[in-house]
């Protein structure tokens, strides 16, 4: 073998690494050093999961509940699932369409598995949630990147599918609300783009992993799910955000009937099952106790919001849509500011503020953004926001 051969799959030279692991690395690095970091990088909540799952996981251990379960998910949680989407969504889904899965990303590699053939590519968003392209490559796909703007409110509109739809494009994925951007699609655009990628007898796979954090809306159903408009979507979902439950790895896939038999095959050679414990556990999280905590915590992400985003204007952040989702902030940087990276090395290393650069969400227009997450409370907030101040002079 040449010596500059690679000795590992070529595919992996087209794989980057999640840039934001590594800041949290060298965060966390400061921090032993004693350092007193603000985390405003990581796509995590702050507050630990809802004592209620907590309990729950602990009655499983306790019961031995550490065996192998069906490779979907035990019955209770898809029957559970299934109870959530009636309540929430007034939404009939066969509890045989959940696949319970490690976290979303289970659910997107079990997906970027089912449909990708060699060479064949979904249309998503620029920026957009990174892991995306990199799980259809892992299948010989890919993510066929489309660069969105203020002006569709950083989602995919059926214009833009139509003009970026390739010979080789199978399907669209779509987020709602997004990461980085926090941005939500309303219904007639999600209808919209529904029924064109069915028309183009495509694949719609919709993220809906920041359901239930939305900020706009009021009553009870907070989400529009692509579910309320059509049955052959693959839908995304997980206990990590809004349940608060990143570290359990837990999460679903809803899919078309047509899917179940090849998503099972898959799930049984990929994982054999989620894990046991964690299922049991997630029992709780649709329960009135645990969805009481969850719904105070969106209170708190939302004033969070609504302190952040006036903040960051006022330190010449360009924000020129408000994040209507999820618990991120993507921002224009104040001219003048230098590239994202650098803008973002410099801010944790001398003011102990830790936020992510804009290319770890794709390249359109990447090097002039940055992302924020507000999962530190309300003071830590101001305090950040005091140190961007003296770091931008
Ligand atoms: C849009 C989106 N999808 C999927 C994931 C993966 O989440 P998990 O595997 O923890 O459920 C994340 C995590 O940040 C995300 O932001």
């Amino acid at each position: 073998m040449a010596k500059d051969t690679p000795i590992y799959a070529r595919r992996l030279g087209e794989i980057q690494p999640f840039r934001v692991m590594k800041l949290l690395a060298r965060a966390n690095e400061l921090e032993k050093q004693g350092g007193n970091v603000i985390h405003m990088e990581v796509g995590e909540p702050d507050f630990p999961t809802p004592k209620p799952i907590v309990q729950a996981g602990q009655q499983a251990l306790l019961e031995g509940r550490t065996r192998y379960t069906p490779a979907p998910g035990i019955p209770e949680l898809r029957e559970a699932v299934s109870s959530y989407y009636r309540s929430e969504y007034d939404l009939d889904i066969s509890p045989q369409r959940i696949f319970i899965t490690a976290g979303a990303s289970g659910a997107l590699l079990l997906t970027s598995a089912l449909l990708m053939n060699h060479g064949e590519g979904l249309l998503m968003t620029d920026p957009g949630y990174p892991c995306n392209r990199h799980f259809l490559k892992a299948f010989h796909g890919e993510g066929q990147l489309v660069p969105v703007t203020p002006s569709t409110n950083y989602q995919l509109t059926a214009e833009l599918v139509s003009r970026y739809w390739q010979a080789n494009t199978r399907g669209v994925l779509l987020a709602s609300p997004a990461n980085p951007t926090g941005a939500v699609l309303d219904q007639p655009t999600l209808r919209q783009l529904y029924e064109l990628v069915q028309n183009k007898h495509g694949y719609l796979v919709v993220d809906e992993i920041y359901h239930g954090l939305i900020y706009q809306q009021t009553g009870k159903r907070r989400n529009v799910s692509v579910l309320e408009v059509g049955q052959e979507a693959f839908v995304i979902n997980s206990f990590s955000k809004y349940f608060g439950m990143t570290g359990w790895r837990l999460g679903w896939l809803v899919a078309p009937t047509s899917a179940i038999e090849e998503l099972d095959k898959l799930a049984q050679n990929l994982f054999i099952c989620p894990s046991s414990i964690a299922q049991y556990a997630a029992l709780s999280a649709f329960s009135a106790a645990s969805l009481e905590i969850m719904e105070k915590q969106r209170a708190a992400f939302a004033e969070r919001r609504d302190f952040l985003v006036p903040g960051l204007k006022k330190l010449g952040f360009s924000i020129p849509v408000t994040p209507e989702g999820a618990f991120y902030v993507y921002a224009g940087l104040p001219p003048g500011s230098g590239l994202s990276e650098r803008f973002c090395d410099d801010l944790l290393e001398q003011y102990l503020v830790a936020i992510t650069p804009g290319t770890d969400f794709g390249f359109h227009l990447a090097d002039e953004h940055v992302r924020f997450t507000y999962a530190e409370d309300m003071t830590r907030l101001a305090e950040a926001l005091e140190r961007i101040e003296k770091a931008l002079g």
